[in-house]
């Protein structure tokens, strides 16, 4: 397997706390990768350092580059790519507009293509193609956020949060879609409330707390984990008598 991102010993801190400590992760080509923990664990911190966003120390490389000190855009070029928790949308601007400042680093004639295969993975975009986007629904908006990020054409689509306060049925939705990505040749790094959706289409799962990777491997394992069971999945349905 080649691996596509590889990230090690990263320390993120805010002022003099620190909120990740040595995580190490990486993510293959054609791969959905997890990584799941409570409310505060530094997901979102995590993701942001390896968008550029934030300064890290340790190593981050990508494709074979180390990008550890490139700014936000040239990880971008590099085929990097984020969709933050609250979307950022321009409320104001078209769907389509909104796909188009997507693209704006890509040629024409790419955008082009790459616009017609968002409305392929997306066809209520594609309805909606002359509303605002303050106008969407909140699942069409997580659909727009997607869709934008993949204009630029990234190898790696780290996704935070996708299913936060939408509908269940809007969510399997998104969730069906992030599994067509890989068909598409993007991988996935997806941070997720929602943990048992989340294993459910991962490859692999990473399980973060207080900072720190606390367990690690395929999604299926992590899956039957009793700790990830308690903590994170509680009981399914139909299942109280056997655990
Ligand atoms: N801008 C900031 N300044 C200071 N501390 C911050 C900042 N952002 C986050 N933190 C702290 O860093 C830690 C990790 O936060 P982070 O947002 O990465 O967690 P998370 O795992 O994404 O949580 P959630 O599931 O709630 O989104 C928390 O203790 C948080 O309070
Ligand atoms: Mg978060």
């Amino acid at each position: 397997m080649t691996k596509l991102l590889a990230v090690e010993n990263a320390h993120i801190a805010y002022g003099k706390v620190e909120a990740v400590r040595g995580a190490t992760l990486d993510v293959n080509a054609n791969e959905i990768v997890t990584i799941v923990g409570a409310n505060g664990a530094g997901k979102t911190t995590l993701l942001n350092a390896i968008m550029g966003i934030l300064p890290l120390t340790g190593s981050v490389i990508f494709s074979g580059q180390q990008i550890s000190r490139l700014e936000i855009e040239d990880r971008v070029a590099a085929g990097l790519c984020i969709v933050p928790e609250h979307r950022e949308l321009f409320g104001t601007m078209t769907v389509e507009e909104n796909l188009q400042l997507g693209g704006f680093r890509v040629s024409r004639a790419k955008s082009a293509t790459e616009q017609e295969l968002v409305y392929a993975l997306f066809p209520r975009l594609k309805e909606r193609r002359t509303q605002l986007a303050g106008t969407l629904s909140g699942g069409e908006q997580q659909m727009l956020a997607m869709g934008r990020a993949l204009m630029s054409q990234p190898r790696l689509l780290m996704l935070d949060e996708p299913s936060l306060g939408l509908a269940p049925l809007i969510v399997a939705d998104i969730f069906r879609t992030i599994g067509e990505l890989r068909q598409a040749g993007v991988s996935v790094l997806l941070v997720e409330q929602n943990a048992r959706a989340a294993l459910e289409i991962a490859d692999r799962a990473y399980v973060m707390e207080l900072g720190e990777f606390i367990m690690s491997g395929p999604a299926i394992e992590i899956r039957g984990d009793q700790r990830v069971v308690a903590s994170y999945l509680g009981f399914q349905r139909g299942e109280e008598g056997k655990l």
